[in-house]
């Protein structure tokens, strides 16, 4: 079932996600959800909040970004109660984008590694680097089972100059190619 992906202004982007119990009900189901809309979509990350739900996982897909970026040929996972660890003193700027802010894109600088612990969909636990465009697509959506979106953490003066592009999301003025819940 393709689920409407929630814009910026809703307010369960902002909330910190609780943790998952293994008992979640129909996880296996809502994970085959979130990879049907996220393909719709054309994304390479979908956080459970950006469905409505304020719970520690999302899914990854990078197989469609591997013939740029190797890495991501088998990042194709979902991350349940995902930690970060570790992360390399090294940082790296590249520009993001996000389904739950349509029409933006801007650079973030982010740790180039990051040491990642987490639970697959069986609740195996698993301990583990990421690198390159892995590391920073699971970087992305990790903020957002905190709250965050990624124009929080852009520089002041490109923060000031899409005010007006978040804003527009907010007023619903802002059209996406997907299924969204918006204002
Ligand atoms: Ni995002």
């Amino acid at each position: 079932m393709i689920l409407p992906i929630y814009l910026y202004g809703q307010p369960v982007l902002r909330k910190q996600a609780e943790e998952v119990p293994q008992d979640y009900p129909e996880l296996k189901q809502l994970i085959a959800d979130m990879y049907e809309t996220l393909a719709v979509a054309d994304g390479c990350g979908l956080a459970a909040p950006q469905i409505g739900k304020s719970i520690r996982m999302f899914i990854v897909d990078g197989t469609v970004l591997a013939e740029d970026y190797p890495e991501c040929a088998n990042f194709k996972q979902p991350f349940i109660n995902p930690e970060i660890v570790e992360e390399s003193e090294e940082v790296i700027a590249y520009s993001e984008g996000c389904l739950s802010l349509p029409g933006i894109s801007e650079n973030v600088v982010r740790p180039v590694k990051v040491r990642v612990h987490y639970y697959d969909v069986d609740f195996q636990e698993h301990d583990e680097w990421l690198d390159g465009f892995n590391s920073r697509i699971f970087q992305h959506e990790f903020d957002h089972i905190e709250g965050n979106v990624f124009t929080d953490k852009i520089s002041p003066i490109r923060r000031q100059f899409v005010k007006n592009k978040l804003s527009n999301i907010v007023k619903g003025k802002t059209t996406a190619k997907y299924k969204c819940k918006r204002n």
